[in-house]
């Protein structure tokens, strides 16, 4: 969270005061040299006690109650900087962040006010707008182009009364740096227009009602670090321009309606951390990773019809994996012995495909393994672990529902024979 960095809260500037006369230290460390006394225009001040009241409601009297709100008395939530010699609004956040944050109104406005704000670098709207029955409230389309050389970040969290659609005018914020709409009721499609956010680093737009097919202009954003789509109804296929997002960090677009094939093109991004497509429409086998993927950590593509098998990947390009989840992807043949190669796994997930053949002891090898799952495939043959295998397990080692694997019980004692696999016979 942005926020509330370099302010302290009323009572700590009180004590100041009366220790030690300093005013404005507590406001804004760059700026402590210039800042004793500096003046705030008179239009900003009004417009920030407009914007607030819009936000929480016409009770809340600024001049009564904050006559210097970038001075001696701070607002919680708002910090400020100095321009030219005079205080200027950076930072505002709304809602229940803190015991004493400003509540929110109701009936929450973007009052024209909160526009002429002229050097707001971050917005902040937290757990604030709840009930979508009282009235839906949307995020306005207008306006928004007064901070398009000043805004840098943008997060509306935790919203669910949030609805209407992302502004297309978002597209015009060119210093904007991070956008995370998390948790609303956000609905209709992506706007093409974010595409046009070069500096965009962080796109977060998850738990939404968002529709519609990704837009190709999201592969321009070459500085993207972190692009998660989750928990939306999105669909369409991956963009092959995706090959372009190349400082990549996460990508997650799981839970939602996703169809098509990976391309292979996601194996451009070189920095990638962190694959989440899981829970999708996603087919065509595992085919993507033509190229060396030297980031990759965690590759989580479970609940997709992708079919396929495990043999043709190629695993020496993601030897970095500690997390693998392919689970319910109806995946047949059997489970090759490179897979044991991966040296760093620590979660392996198999479970709920057509999997047949031995599961082979030289899993026991990876040194960092902590949990494997192969429940409900088809598995055959004697499970051949050390007993020390079993024992480090426990009840992560998942294997039941093999009706043709069993556990040679009299090499070993029965304590730790494995949760649902029968007793080989002779
Ligand atoms: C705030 O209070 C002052 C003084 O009590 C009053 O003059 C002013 O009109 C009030 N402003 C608002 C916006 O209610
Ligand atoms: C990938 O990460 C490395 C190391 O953090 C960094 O130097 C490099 O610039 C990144 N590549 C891209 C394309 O962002
Ligand atoms: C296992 O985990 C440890 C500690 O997290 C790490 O240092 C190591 O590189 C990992 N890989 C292997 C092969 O031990
Ligand atoms: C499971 O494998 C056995 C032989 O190993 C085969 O006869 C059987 O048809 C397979 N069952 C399924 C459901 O694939
Ligand atoms: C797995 O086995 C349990 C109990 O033996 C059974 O209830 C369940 O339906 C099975 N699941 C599948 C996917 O076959």
């Amino acid at each position: 969270m942005m926020a509330l960095s370099g302010r302290c809260d009323g009572y700590f500037v009180f004590v100041m005061l009366m220790m030690a006369g300093l005013i404005g230290v507590c406001v804004n460390g760059e700026n402590d040299g210039d800042s004793v006394g500096a003046p705030m225009v008179k239009t900003e001040q009004e417009a920030l006690y407009s914007a607030i009241q819009g936000f929480v409601g016409k009770w809340w009297n600024g001049s009564d109650l904050y006559p210097d709100p970038c001075g001696w008395t701070p607002i919680q939530g708002v910090s400020c900087d100095i321009y030219d010699g005079f205080w200027y609004v950076t930072e505002l956040s709304i809602g229940q962040i803190h015991d004493n944050s400003l509540p929110c109104a109701q009936n929450l406005k973007f009052r024209p006010q909160f526009f002429k704000l002229q050097h707001l670098k971050s917005l902040s709207v937290f757990n604030c707008i709840i009930s979508p029955s009282r009235g839906p409230i949307s995020i306005q389309s207008a306006n928004w182009d007064a901070f398009s050389s000043t805004i840098e970040s943008i997060e509306f969290r935790a919203n669910p009364g949030l609805t209407g659609q992302i502004p297309t005018s978002f597209g015009n914020l060119k210093k904007l740096q991070s956008l995370v709409l998390i948790d609303n009721g956000l609905s209709g499609g992506l706007p093409v227009s974010i595409g046009k956010l070069t500096q965009l680093k962080r796109l977060v737009l998850s738990g939404n009602l968002l529709k519609g097919k990704i837009p190709e202009s999201y592969g321009d954003l070459s500085e993207l670090l972190i692009l998660d789509l989750s928990r939306n109804s999105l669909s369409g296929s991956l963009p092959l321009t995706f090959g372009g997002l190349t400082s990549l960090l996460k990508f997650d677009l799981s839970k939602n309606l996703i169809g098509g094939e990976i391309p292979s093109e996601i194996s451009n991004l070189k920095n990638l951390t962190l694959l989440d497509l899981s829970n999708n429409k996603i087919s065509g086998g595992l085919t993507f990773a033509s190229q060396e993927m030297s980031s990759l950590e965690e590759l989580i593509l479970s609940s997709n019809p992708i079919s396929g098998n495990l043999v043709n990947f190629k695993w020496q390009n993601v030897y970095r994996l500690m997390v693998l989840d392919l689970s319910n992807m109806g995946l047949t043949g059997e489970i090759p012995e490179l897979i044991s190669s991966l040296k760093n796994l620590r979660f392996l997930g198999l479970s709920d495909n057509k999997l047949s053949g031995n599961l082979s002891p030289k899993l026991a090898e990876l040194r960092n393994l902590t949990a494997l799952y192969v429940n409900g495939n088809n598995l055959t043959g004697e499970l051949k672990f050390p007993r020390e295998f079993y024992m480090k397990m426990g009840r992560r080692f998942g294997v039941r529902n093999n009706s043709n694997l069993c556990f040679p019980v009299d090499k070993l004692s029965t304590s730790v024979r494995p949760f649902g696999v029968k007793v080989c016979r002779e």
